[in-house]
């Protein structure tokens, strides 16, 4: 029988369309990680929740990886905007994926504060690419949502709000927008040897003033679901 792919998302908003749609489903907790086992127009799928963060993605990928031997991981849900072009409902295709932590900062003694922007980020922690097949695949495909662009994820464990911050952020590392969970699937994926791609839609954009909505998660599941056959 052919290899699964597996889908994560990281709340349960962002992979109950998927579960939904499955035939033949089964549900399984391993190691405290919910996945759901089915078919979707005959080619299996594991849908698995990876919850929030990227040690749980990172954790989540490997359990799932070691009990599913799936032939890809396909990293989706909602993002926040890290440049002003980018709206609600439109679709970010990653290229590769970016750490937005892994920090030090300089020595400030006691009484001396606090200082951000004089942190630097870990020169070791490079970009990590998206299979190649995938890309090409999931950047021929119509969004019929909003605009759809391919360019670099930044995943890290923060959710930023501050507008110089993310702007700060954005001119070291390039990255289109901010989730919680591909770095981890990323790196995971990298050391089994499993192809995998990030792919989000925008849930919010603090530099246009665009607040939060998982209204939009839907739409990305559907849109996958759409695809399992050409995978
Ligand atoms: N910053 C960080 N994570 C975000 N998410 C959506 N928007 C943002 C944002 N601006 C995603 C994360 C996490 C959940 C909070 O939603 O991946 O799973």
């Amino acid at each position: 029988q052919q290899q699964p792919i597996l889908i994560q998302g990281a709340m349960p908003v962002e992979v109950a369309a998927l579960r939904e749609a499955l035939e033949g489903r089964e549900d399984q907790t391993l190691h405290g990680f919910s996945f759901s086992t089915g078919t979707v127009e005959g080619h299996p799928l594991v849908v698995s929740e990876t919850q929030i963060g990227t040690l749980n993605a990172a954790l989540s990928t490997a359990v799932g990886i070691g009990a599913y031997a799936p032939r890809a991981v396909i990293n989706q849900g909602l993002a926040g905007a890290h440049v002003g072009e980018l709206a609600v409902g439109d679709l970010v295709v990653g290229t590769a994926t970016v750490a937005l932590h892994g920090m030090q900062s300089p020595a400030r003694a006691a009484g001396e504060g606090c200082a951000p922007f004089d942190w630097v980020f870990d020169p070791r922690s490079v970009p990590i690419p998206s299979d190649e097949a995938l890309l090409r695949h999931f950047t021929q495909v119509p969004w019929p949502h909003g605009r759809a662009v391919a360019g670099v994820l930044g995943s890290g464990d923060l959710f930023s709000r501050e507008i110089d911050r993310i702007r700060w952020m954005q001119e070291k590392k390039g990255e289109l927008c901010e989730e919680m969970e591909s770095v981890g699937s990323y790196e995971c994926c990298r050391r089994f040897g499993v192809p995998c791609i990030g792919v989000r839609v925008i849930s919010n954009n603090e530099l246009t003033g665009e607040p939060f909505t998982d209204l939009v998660a839907g739409d990305l599941q559907r849109w996958l679901l759409g695809q399992i056959a050409c995978l």
